[in-house]
């Protein structure tokens, strides 16, 4: 199995990379900007822009399953392609925001679940399999009250006494691990 990690230079993305090299799994690291990764010895890189369709074909040969991040506008072009690649599952990075009761007024949801409508309208034709990973905040966002921090002051808050459970990268990436290994295992004689 051959996984095509989108957005490597994304903190989940790069996570995912690790994890699937670690497991003998054959990844490629693909990025607007390959130049900009350094990805584990002997992983390949490929050069896919979710915003620019004519990048997609290159980086989608050979490839089995798609670790996806959530870029509405050529998503539907990007699973016509894939299925044209013969890719068999696409695992899509979206956000809790689609399950909010306002998803429909709220942007954030609006672009994650246009992306996911993008998936479904080809996987119901069964082309590939599609997972949507829903995550919630990340807990690296709490990185950027560390120059509040480091300076003696507080985070900046708007609802200070609010709680919250983010969740890390990693365990976003072991998710995104267990979906296209599990299904290549449940098919396997
Ligand atoms: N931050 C949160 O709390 C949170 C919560 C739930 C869902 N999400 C979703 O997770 C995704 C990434 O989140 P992040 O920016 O916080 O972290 P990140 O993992 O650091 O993502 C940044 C990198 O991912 C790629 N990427 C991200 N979104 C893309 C898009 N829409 N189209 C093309 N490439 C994209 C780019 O990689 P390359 O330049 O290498 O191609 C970019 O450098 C977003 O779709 C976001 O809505 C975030």
């Amino acid at each position: 199995m051959t996984v095509l990690v989108t957005g490597s230079r994304g903190r989940g993305a790069s996570t995912l990379i690790g994890l699937l090299d670690a497991a003998g799994i054959k990844v490629t690291a693909a990025s607007k900007n390959p130049a900009d990764l350094s990805p584990p010895h002997g992983v390949d890189t490929v050069r896919c822009d979710l915003t620019d369709p004519t990048t997609f074909d290159a980086a989608l040969t050979g490839t089995d399953a798609v670790f996806l991040y959530a870029e509405a506008a050529h998503a539907g072009t990007f699973a016509d392609r894939a299925r044209a690649a013969g890719v068999e599952h696409i695992v899509l990075l979206s956000s809790s925001s689609a399950l909010a009761p306002d998803a429909a007024g709220n942007a954030i949801a609006t672009s994650h679940l246009a992306a996911e409508h993008a998936l479904s309208t080809a996987a119901d034709t069964g082309a590939f399999e599609a997972t949507y990973l829903r995550p919630g905040a990340f807990a690296s966002n709490a990185l950027q009250w560390s120059r509040a921090l480091r300076t003696g002051h507080a985070p900046a808050l708007p609802y200070p006494h609010a709680h919250g459970d983010p969740i890390h990268e990693r365990d976003i990436a072991e998710a995104a691990l267990a979906v296209p290994t599990d299904h290549a295992a449940a098919f396997r004689p």
